[in-house]
């Protein structure tokens, strides 16, 4: 193989996961301010096979512009393989993570054995972790930080006008995680248990263990139980599932209580004025400082990255399939040879 050809994972048409094929592509060259990143590991995300679809259901006015062939992923774990000459953090050997040119780009061509992206779309990887758990972290955990510890920006939402200004969480705060096996959720869990907050977790029943070691003190298996008619008093739900059927939830908030739908639902302020309630939400945004102290977290262990399972870049259609067939616990991640 060339030197300037890699192997990647791209599609020249939207559909399926048959329309992922693994093949020769041309190595990206850092422009100015980027970094030039050999990809260890891939974290899979929904971003990912939305784009796959060629985002069907969004209007053509909101869709982003893709150009096929289109490499997808924006999660990576891997090492500074070089640097434009106006990048001073980072040199050439660093162990790095990094949700990438997310939402600019939407899609940041990480299924491959080299990217590029901003400088400061990365951090340094936690020591303490192998790539494949540090490449689960990137956009799951950024959300989870996003969306409860510190919003980080100043960059308007396509979701709603104001900013997204997460609650104070402590010691006298209850939080009820919905979908808190997945990706976003089980991180949610551990960053609110790490404020001191006590945490209802949502999810089937076959995740129970899993988040109870996680640190949940009270868990509803969805299957059996409704959680809008079980749970009351909540300061705060994020709502991991998200969609249409979030607003459900708003009946299980106390005054002065929160809601925050990770993906965008319709809500009426007259109601949630009624009741006394915030619902508010955010997209996520590449951050390699706030990445920089999630990683803290993990070198600590006050925080893990669980993986679901993984497929070799090679067959990432596999791992697509395994992310339509649901109830994923973790992380699915790509390990690249
Ligand atoms: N706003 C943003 O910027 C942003 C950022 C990241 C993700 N998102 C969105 O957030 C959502 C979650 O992302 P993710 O990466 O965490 O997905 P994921 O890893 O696929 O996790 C989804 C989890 O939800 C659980 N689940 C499914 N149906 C459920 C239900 N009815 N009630 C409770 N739990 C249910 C699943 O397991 P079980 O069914 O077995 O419990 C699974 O563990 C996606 O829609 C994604 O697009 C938004």
């Amino acid at each position: 193989m060339s030197t300037h050809t890699m192997r990647a994972i791209r599609l020249h048409e939207f559909g399926g996961p048959e329309v992922l094929r693994y093949e020769e592509a041309p190595v990206p060259e850092p422009g100015p301010g980027e970094v030039l990143v050999r990809v260890h590991a891939v974290g899979v995300n929904p971003p990912d096979w939305y784009a796959r679809e060629g985002m069907p259901n969004v209007p053509p006015e909101l869709k982003p512009p893709f150009h096929l062939p289109l490499i997808p992923g924006t999660d990576v774990s891997g090492v500074v393989a070089a640097v434009a000459a106006d990048v001073s953090g980072f040199a050439a050997g660093d162990e790095v993570i990094g949700l990438l040119r997310f939402p600019t780009a939407l899609q940041g061509s990480a299924y491959a054995e080299y990217v590029t992206a901003p400088a400061s779309d990365f951090a340094r990887k936690p020591a303490a972790v192998d790539h494949v758990h540090a490449a689960g972290l990137p956009m799951s955990g950024l959300t989870a930080w996003q969306f409860l510890i510190e919003l980080g920006h100043d960059h308007p939402s396509p979701f709603q006008e104001a900013p997204h200004r997460p609650m104070a969480l402590g010691s006298g705060t209850t939080v009820l995680i919905n979908g808190a096996a997945g990706g976003v959720g089980h991180l949610a869990l551990q960053l609110a248990k790490w404020k001191g907050a006590r945490v209802i977790a949502v999810a089937s029943g076959a995740h129970e263990t899993f988040l109870r070691e996680l640190g949940a003190d009270e868990f509803i298996d969805y299957t059996k139980d409704r959680p809008e008619e079980v749970a009351r008093d909540v300061d705060l739900v994020l709502d991991a599932v998200g969609g249409p059927h979030s607003r459900r939830f708003l009946r299980t908030l106390k005054r002065g209580g929160s809601l925050y739908p990770v993906y965008f639902g319709e809500f009426d302020d007259e109601e949630n004025a009624k009741l006394g309630v915030t619902v508010t939400a955010t997209q996520v945004r590449s951050s390699g400082e706030q990445l920089a102290e999630l990683g803290l977290l993990l070198d600590a262990g006050t925080v893990r990255v669980a993986v679901d399972s993984t497929f070799p870049l090679a067959e990432a259609r596999a791992a697509h399939e395994r992310a339509s067939r649901g109830h994923i616990q973790g992380k699915i991640v790509l390990t690249v040879a």
